[in-house]
C-alpha cells in the first residue's frame, strides 16, 4: 500500500517541526504505523519565504481551501491557528471525508461539540493531542491511560509563557514584558500574547483537558479566567517567605455541586514538584481515585515538541486505516451518548485558601479591624506577616494566608475591608491550593 498522504495548513513554528520530525523519525514511524507517511501538500501565506524545513517535495499554496478540497489528501494537519478560518476549513476537512488533526486548542474549546459530532457522522478521526501542553501526552494518558479512574481533579501549569515569565521574574527579577518579548521570540507566545498573559490560553486547555477528565461537553465559556498581569516582585517574594511559589495553574474539580473550572494564578507549598516546574514547561497533576496523584512534565510549547503530539496523532490516524473503524478510542474519551450535564460552579461557589495582601496605616487598631472583618465572614487565618514600613512611609505591608472558604465569603470580605479608611488601595488576592491528596 502506498504512503498516506498528508496536507498541512500552516508552515510557522509547528508547521515546520512537524515536517522536520516526520522526515527525520520516518523509517521508526513507517514500522509504527504500518504505512509510510507523506506530506505532499502544505499552505502558507508566504510561499516564498526560506523555511526552517525542507519544501522540495511538497506542493505549496496559499490557499488552505485548495488542500482540504483535494480529493488526493488523507489527513488534515491543521496549524494556522485562529478561530474562525481554521473552524471553516476543518468542518470542510470532514465533510470531505477527511480524518483532522489540530493543535489548534481554541478551536477545540469553542467548536469541539459541533466538530466531533461532524466528525462522528462522517466516520473520520479528529485528534488534538498538540492542542494541550505541548509535548506531553496528556490527552491520551487520561483518555486511555487513566480510563479505569474516576478523575477527582486536575491542577496544571499548561501555559509555558506564563510560566516562563513568572519563573523569571521570581529567578532573575526581570521585567514582565522583557520576558514576554523573549517568549515571542522564541516562538512559545500565541500570536495575541494576551492569550497567554490573562489565562485565555490555559481556559482553552483546562476546557478540554476538563470534558476528558469528568464526561462533559466542552464548555469554555463558563471557566473563570485570571491572569498573571497583576502578580508583583513583592508577592512573588512574600509568597517564598510564606513557603509557597505562585504558579498560573488551570483547576478542574468534581465537588458534590458541580465542577470547578478556573484559572488563576496560586499558590503552592514549594515542597510540590509541581511548585518547582519552572521556565516553558508545563505539568499536569491529575488525581484518579484508584491511581492516587500522578504527574505529567515536559515541554509545553515549542517547535518539536509541540510535532512531537502532532505526528503522533498522524500515527494514530494511520494505524486505525487498517484496524476497525468502530473500535476508536471517542474524542471526550465517554462515549458520545454518555456525556452528561453535571454544572459548572459559579467562581463564587468554589472553595479555597487565600493570600492576601494589603497596605494599611501604620497605627493601632488596623489589624484588629482587618481580622474582625474576616473573624465575622468566618475565614480564619493561617499566617500572618506584617512588614515594618520602610524609612518615612506611613504604610505597612500585611499579609495573610487564610484556610479554606467559599470565594463568595472572601468576596464579600475583602469588599469590606477595602472600604476601611486604613486600607490603601485594593488588596491583592492570590488563591491557595495545597494539592495534596484531598
Ligand atoms: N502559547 C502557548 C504556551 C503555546 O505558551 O503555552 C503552546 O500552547
Amino acid at each position: 500500500m502506498g504512503p498516506v498522504k498528508v496536507g498541512i495548513l500552516g508552515l510557522g513554528t509547528v508547521g515546520g517541526g512537524t515536517v522536520n520530525v516526520l522526515s527525520r523519525n520516518a523509517e521508526e514511524i513507517f514500522r509504527r504505523a504500518g504505512r509510510g507517511i507523506q506530506v505532499t501538500h502544505a499552505a502558507a501565506r508566504d510561499i516564498t519565504r526560506a523555511r526552517s524545513c525542507d519544501t522540495s517535495e511538497i506542493q505549496l499554496t496559499d490557499n488552505p481551501q485548495d488542500i482540504v478540497a483535494n480529493p488526493e489528501v488523507d489527513i488534515i494537519v491543521e496549524l494556522i491557528g485562529g478561530e474562525e478560518l481554521a473552524r471553516d476549513l476543518v468542518m470542510k476537512a470532514i465533510a470531505n471525508g477527511k480524518h483532522v488533526v489540530t493543535a489548534n486548542k481554541a478551536l477545540i474549546a469553542k467548536y469541539g461539540n459541533e466538530i466531533f459530532n461532524a466528525a462522528q457522522k462522517k466516520g473520520v478521526m479528529v485528534a488534538f493531542e498538540a492542542a494541550v501542553a505541548g509535548g506531553i501526552p496528556i490527552i491520551k494518558a487520561i483518555r486511555e491511560g487513566l480510563s479505569g479512574n474516576r478523575i477527582e481533579w486536575l491542577a496544571g501549569i499548561i501555559n509555558g509563557t506564563g510560566n516562563f515569565i513568572l519563573t523569571e521574574m521570581r529567578d532573575k527579577g526581570r521585567d514582565f514584558s522583557d520576558v514576554l518579548q523573549e517568549a515571542q521570540r522564541l516562538g512559545y507566545a500565541e500570536a495575541d500574547p494576551t492569550f497567554d498573559v490573562e489565562g485565555i490560553d490555559a481556559a482553552h486547555k483546562l476546557t478540554i483537558l476538563a470534558s476528558i477528565a469528568f464526561g462533559i461537553p466542552l464548555q469554555f465559556e463558563k471557566a473563570y479566567t485570571e491572569g498573571i498581569t497583576k502578580i508583583t516582585q513583592e508577592d512573588v517574594s512574600y509568597a517564598e517567605q510564606l513557603g509557597y511559589r505562585i504558579k498560573h495553574l488551570g483547576i478542574a474539580k468534581r465537588t458534590d455541586s458541580g465542577i470547578e473550572l478556573r484559572v488563576h494564578p496560586t499558590l503552592i507549598p514549594e515542597r510540590r514538584l509541581i511548585a518547582n516546574v519552572d521556565g516553558v514547561m508545563n505539568a499536569v497533576l491529575v488525581k484518579g481515585d484508584a491511581v492516587g496523584p500522578t504527574l505529567y512534565y515536559g515541554a509545553g510549547a515549542g517547535s518539536e515538541a509541540t510535532a512531537s503530539a502532532v505526528v503522533a496523532d498522524i500515527i494514530d490516524v494511520v494505524r486505525t486505516l487498517t484496524a476497525d473503524p468502530e473500535n476508536r478510542v471517542p474524542h471526550l474519551a465517554f462515549q458520545p451518548d454518555s456525556i452528561n450535564d453535571t454544572p459548572i460552579l459559579p467562581v463564587e461557589d468554589i472553595q479555597t485558601a487565600y493570600y492576601l495582601r494589603m497596605s494599611a496605616d501604620d497605627k493601632p487598631g488596623v489589624l484588629a479591624e482587618v481580622t474582625q472583618i474576616l473573624g465575622d465572614a468566618e475565614i480564619s487565618i493561617e499566617a500572618l506577616i506584617q512588614k515594618e514600613p520602610q524609612n518615612a512611609e506611613t504604610q505597612v505591608q500585611i499579609i495573610m494566608l487564610t484556610h479554606k472558604v467559599y470565594e463568595k465569603q472572601m468576596i464579600s470580605a475583602i469588599e469590606k475591608i477595602e472600604a476601611l479608611d486604613s486600607i490603601k488601595d485594593q488588596l491583592t488576592r492570590i488563591r491557595v491550593e495545597t494539592l495534596d491528596k484531598e
